[in-house]
Order: C-alpha cells, then structure tokens, then sequence
C-alpha cells in the first residue's frame, strides 16, 4: 500500500492524486483521499485504479491539507468500503495505513464492541478505536494515537487527520515506510519519495515507535515516552525524465531496454580505468572474516540471489546459501559460527526481508543491503549499503533491477575474492566481462522483432509452458518463468533440467512449450538429452544457447562470455516474451492483477 499527505498547500487534491499514481506500483485495487480547506471536509473513495478516483473527485474539490492511500489488500476484499481512508463512527477521524494488525479482533472485541464496523479492514479498528479513546477517555489526539499505537501488534504506517483540528495530519510508524517532505510554505508525507519529488527533495525519516504532526510550517517527532526528537534531513536525488515513459508504450519495456546502459553504469560507478574496485575496504574487512554468506531474498531478488551463489563461492571461497526471506527469519538454521548477511532488494523495503535483517542485527551479526532505492529501509538499517544505480523502476515486474543485482555481485566477489587472493578472483577480468555482457544483452534486444515472433509461435495461445537448463540455467529458468507468469497469466514452471523426468515430465503435452537455456559447458549435452525427452513427447521446443555451445536449429544464440555472467544476456529474451506475451493478451504489463511491486507486509 501506499500513503500520501499534504499540509498546507492550495493545490493538496492535485498533489494526493499525482502522488497516489506515482505509488500505484504499491497496490491499485482501490484508493482514496480526504482533503479539507479548514473549513469543509471531503472523503472520495474508489475501487479500482487511482484514474477512477480521479474522475470521482472531479476538478472541483479544493483543499490545502489532506491524506491519501492507494491499496494493496490485506485484511478484506478491494472494495470501496474496504479502500481508506476509513473514518471513525463519529466522523471527526481519518485514516490512512500501511501495514497488517495481527491483534485488530483481539482489540474489537475488548474495546468496541458498541461499534458497527463498515468494513472488514484492521484499519477501522485504528480509527475507531482513536476516536473512542479521544471520546470516552479525554485524551488529546495526539496522546490517543500514542496510546493506540502502545496497543498495536504488527506493522504500521498510518496518517490520520482530526477534523477539529484541520491543518494537521498526525503520523505514526512501526515497520511499514513511511517518510516526510519538507516544502517551503507545505509540508508532505509519503511511503516513497518518489510520491513527492516534484514539491520537494528534502527528506525527514521517522522511525519505528515515533508518532508526530505535520503542519504547513511545522514537524513535530516524538518518541515512545512522547519527548520531541530532532530529526536531521536528507536530500533525495533523482532525475525528473527517469520518472517518465518517454516514447515507450510502457515502462516494462523501457526498462527492458536500459539493461546494457545500466550495465555500463555499474561499471563506471564502481571500476576505474585499471580494474580497481571503488567500494568500502571495511565492508571487505567484515567479510573476509566471515564463514559463510547468507543472500536474504525475495522473488525476482531471490533468483538474482541464486546467481550470485555460484558468483561468490567460485571467486570468493566463501561457502553461500541463498535463502526466502519469509522463510528464513522463522525457520532459522543452523548458522555458521562467523556469518554475514547480504539482504539482495530492489526497494529495499520489503516487509519480508526487513524481519529477517531486524533479527540478526539484534544478534550483531554483520549486514550488508543491496539496493536500488538510497535511504530505502534495509538501506538504513543494515551496516552497509552498495547502490544498483539502476534509476527507478517502476514496472512491477522487475527486470533490469535483476541484472543489475547480478552486475554488483560480480563486482563484489571480484572484490573480495581479489582481496582474499583467490586465484580465481585474480583471473576474471569483471570489467571486461561485464562489457561483453552489455553488447549481449543489446544484440538481445537488437531481435526484439525475432522475439517478438517466437514469442507468438511459443506463448501466445498456450495455457501452460515450461523452462529448464542446468546450473545457473535452472536459475534462470525460475526468473524466465517467474516473468511469464508475472505479466502474461500464462502458468510457467522453472525446473532442473535433469529433474523433470522425476515427474513433471508426466505434464508435457502435445505442443506444451518447454524453453530450455544452454548455457553451461560441462552440461550441455545432459541438457540436450533433457530436450529429446520433452521432444519425444510432444514438446515444442525452444533452446537459448551460448554460441560455442550451438547446435544449428537453436532458436536463439548469444555470444560467449563467462558462465558467471551469462545469465545476464540470457535472461533478456524470456524478459521480451514475457511482455509480448502479455501485452498480445491485452494485459497491463506494467501493473499486472494481484501484485505489487513492493510488499510491506509480510
Ligand atoms: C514483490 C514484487 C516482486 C519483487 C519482490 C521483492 O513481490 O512484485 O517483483 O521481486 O517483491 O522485492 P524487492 O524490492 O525486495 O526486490
């Protein structure tokens, strides 16, 4: 979900919707705001994307303060009843959250039971209760929220406006993201900076357990025994075209196509001239002394992740296991006396991984994130960052974020193996490496047209498909497939090749596409083998092969480069099926049903 607010500005309904569709990449099943010029209120809720709450509103509500909320749904179907704000019994309460209350029935049932709740959301529970604790028990608003949020169990970013007190929006945080703007005559809220950067690129955070009022002229922070905290700010940099489409019909697409500029970026930002690595000598020092990295991902992370295993034990000699996030931080291994935590997140925000990091800080285990978004959450709060230098993305499935995660991997285990003297480290060229990556990936996209084809031969009229390969192969396959699914609805599967004989091999059918990735030397052949078993049964097949490994009816070769790096050339052509895929199917490939691209709740 994501949560607007403006204080002070005659413009706040225009600023709560631009910035609500920048957060749409949060959920879109419903939304809503409630803005008020100090005198009159105004609620507008809708199902569905911000666009129907924007013809709901119309051009005629001014109003200079006010909250907003765009939905990704937890707790209650998308409805408009279920959309925030929600509002409390008496109507003097607004409220907007991110976040999951685990004890919300506990709470109904202790405190509100007088109340008839309109919705099926945690979030009323927030509201009413506010109001009956400002109402039955005198506190002041401020001290009510407090006193809620002592009550609240699970996560929370809320604003909440008091319609007494109507220039204000009282916030609260625990675990969901959530960050103030400092304008010049206005002050603004939002889960994401991106929300607010055309009133402003100074930032405030507030932390967990701090509550506070935003004012036109004033932030208030207070802590857990309500002391007033000073609070330094930041400088959010970002580029304004970043942000737009340009001539692309869609954002996927754009960003499918930026992968080799990011690519040479990376390098640029982290190599110089003579190979050297510029990044932290002491994040190199903390994990050299470490026994075992651990990669703490989830979805399209978690396959860069994978990627990055074979990447840092083949040059680094450190032993790596890349783990869930949502699974880990509840399941917790067995760990190795000395180990190191790499949090792989293009947000940096994921609610998932965040639980896994807050664990093992409080064990003082070392910790480093790897990012697209500076000063996002795991950015703050692991020991050590390194930036993806991606620009924004904002298409929900992730592509070029992948390959970047993959590009500062490399990077970093050239680093470290360099410094820990593996041979192996000494000998791969990464700069070199990552270059010719970047031409394969261009000569990947160069065959959009040919893709574009295959894509229609293979995908567009099937129901189910198939991806398989060896090694980093088998990895790739889960991220190929992972993106078809994503965007095209198409059920896709990403197997070992050698494993399907085990039983999924009982689903191939007549014409069921099964793509497979020929991508590793030592294995090739075992994969070919894997490719006349589906043929035999009636697979259409579709190989993606390194050149020095080509049989000649291969649909699609890259040039060589090393097997550590070729999955970032690889990837490309499943990215580009995926959106072909999809948009044949008149699907929104930028948004696609169910998902958001961040998720802070767990
Ligand atoms: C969401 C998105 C996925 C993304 C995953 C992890 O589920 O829909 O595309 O891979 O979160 O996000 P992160 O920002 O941590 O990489």
């Amino acid at each position: 979900c994501g949560i607007v607010g403006v204080a002070g500005n005659i413009c706040a309904t225009t600023i709560l919707l631009d910035g609500l569709e920048k957060l749409e990449y949060r959920g879109y099943d419903s939304s809503g705001i409630y803005v008020t010029n100090g005198e009159n209120g105004f609620l507008c809720k809708r199902q569905g994307k911000i666009a129907n709450l924007r013809e709901a509103v119309g051009k005629k509500q001014h109003g200079t303060t006010g909250i907003g909320h765009t939905r990704w749904a937890t707790h209650g179907a998308p409805s408009q009843e279920n959309a925030h704000p929600q509002v409390s019994d008496s109507q003097r309460f607004y409220l907007v959250h991110n976040g999951v209350i685990t004890n919300a029935e506990d709470l109904k049932e202790r405190y509100l039971k007088h109340i008839t709740f309109t919705s099926q959301t945690d979030t009323e529970v927030i509201v009413q209760l506010i109001a009956y604790f400002v109402e039955q028990k005198q506190l002041t608003t401020l001290r009510s929220l407090q006193a809620v949020i002592s009550l609240l169990e699970g996560s929370y970013a809320i604003a909440m406006m008091d319609r007494r007190i109507p220039e204000q929006i009282f916030i609260a945080k625990n675990k969901s993201p959530l960050l103030i703007g400092l304008g010049d005559d206005a002050n603004y809220l939002c889960s994401d900076a991106l929300a607010m950067l055309p009133q402003t690129q100074i930032f405030m955070e507030i932390k967990d357990g701090e509550t506070g009022i935003i004012s036109s002229n004033e932030v208030k922070l207070f802590d857990e025994e309500n002391k007033a905290i000073n609070r330094s700010t930041y400088q959010v940099k970002i580029d304004a075209n970043d942000l737009s489409k340009g001539a692309y019909d869609s954002y996927m697409l754009k960003e499918i196509d930026e992968q080799p500029a990011v690519l040479r970026r990376i390098i640029q930002t982290y190599t110089n001239i003579n190979g050297d690595i510029n990044m932290s000598s002491e994040l190199i020092e903390r994990l050299i002394q470490s026994d075992r990295l651990y990669i703490v991902a989830a979805g399209t992370s978690y396959h860069a992740g994978l990627i990055g295993k074979s990447l840092f034990e083949q040059l680094t000699d450190i032993p790596v296991e890349v783990v869930l996030a949502s699974e880990f931080g509840y399941h917790l291994p067995k760990l190795s006396a000395h180990p190191f935590f790499l949090f792989l997140s293009q947000s940096g925000e994921t609610a998932d991984s965040r639980q896994v990091l807050v664990k093992i800080k409080k064990q003082n285990y070392p910790s480093l994130t790897i990012t697209n978004v500076a000063d996002s959450t795991l950015s703050r709060e692991a020991d050590y960052t390194l930036l993806l230098h991606a620009g924004p993305e904002i298409a929900v499935a992730s592509t070029k974020a992948y390959t970047a995660q993959i590009a500062v991997e490399s990077l970093l285990a050239k680093f470290l193996g360099t410094a820990k003297k593996i041979e192996a480290a000494r000998q791969f060229d990464v700069r070199q490496e990552l270059s010719l990556a970047a031409t394969g990936m261009q000569s990947m996209i160069d065959e959009k047209d040919y893709i574009s084809k295959l894509a229609k031969k293979y995908f567009y009229n099937q129901r189910t498909a198939f991806f398989i390969g060896r090694g980093n192969g088998y990895y790739l396959s889960l991220e190929a497939a992972l993106k078809l699914k994503e965007v095209s609805y198409l059920h896709a599967e990403g197997f070992a090749a050698g494993e399907l004989k085990h039983g999924t091999i009982a689903l191939i059918e007549q014409d069921t596409p099964v793509v497979a990735f020929v991508t590793e030397a030592k294995t090739a052949d075992h994969t070919r083998s894997n490719v006349q078993e589906v043929l035999s049964r009636g697979a259409k097949v579709l190989i993606i092969s390194q050149e020095n490994l080509v049989h000649p009816n291969d649909q699609l070769t890259f040039p060589v480069i090393s097997e550590l790096l070729n999955p970032l050339v690889a990837i490309i052509p499943t990215q580009l099926f995926a959106y072909f895929t999809a948009k044949a199917r008149g699907n929104n490939v930028d948004q696609p049903r169910n998902l958001a691209k961040s998720v802070t709740v767990e």
